[in-house]
């Protein structure tokens, strides 16, 4: 599970973010496209709405950063659906950069290697609890 201090310095970005932070997420496809073309047809021509699921999916975690079985139980079940959507393991490297990314564009120097360092490790925990998921649905 995230040490306290990974859960401190990922509260402390989400606390940083714009307060219509749409426009950001909405860079955040982009870039995940300019990194991988070949997952732009799975997604819906209309990203607003993807736009709003993951950010909602991200305020979410952050809130459930102390309850580590509703966490996880939630991150396998997404992980499930994601087999439906056509996602494959080796997808998760690329929207892990393209988050990366996308706190460095948003948060400029605010976000520090500290919290880069954060992310890499809640990333790495949530996509492996996804992919868990993901692997128990396939027959
Ligand atoms: C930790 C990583 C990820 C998180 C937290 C996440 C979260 C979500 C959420 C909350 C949804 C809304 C629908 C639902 O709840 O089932 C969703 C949909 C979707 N995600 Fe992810 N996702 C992740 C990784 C990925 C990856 C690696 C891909 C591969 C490209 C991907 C592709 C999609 C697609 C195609 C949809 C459905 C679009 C639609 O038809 O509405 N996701 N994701």
């Amino acid at each position: 599970m995230l040490d306290a201090s990974t859960k401190r310095l990922i509260k402390e970005t989400i606390a940083l973010f714009p307060s219509d932070p749409k426009p950001l997420v909405l860079a955040f496809y982009d870039r995940l496209f300019e990194l991988a073309p070949r997952t732009r047809p799975m997604f819906p021509d209309n990203l607003e709405k993807q736009a709003q699921k993951l950010t909602e999916m991200l305020v979410w975690i952050v809130d459930h950063l102390e309850q580590p079985d509703e966490l996880v139980g939630q991150l396998r079940q997404i992980g499930g659906r994601h087999a439906g959507y056509g996602v494959k393991v080796d997808h998760y490297a690329d929207v892990g950069s393209a988050l990366i990314w996308m706190f460095r564009k948003g948060l400029g120097k605010n976000f520090t290697s500290e919290m880069e360092q954060a992310w890499f490790a809640t990333y790495a925990f949530m996509s492996g609890e996804m992919e868990r998921g993901q692997l128990a649905d396939v027959p």
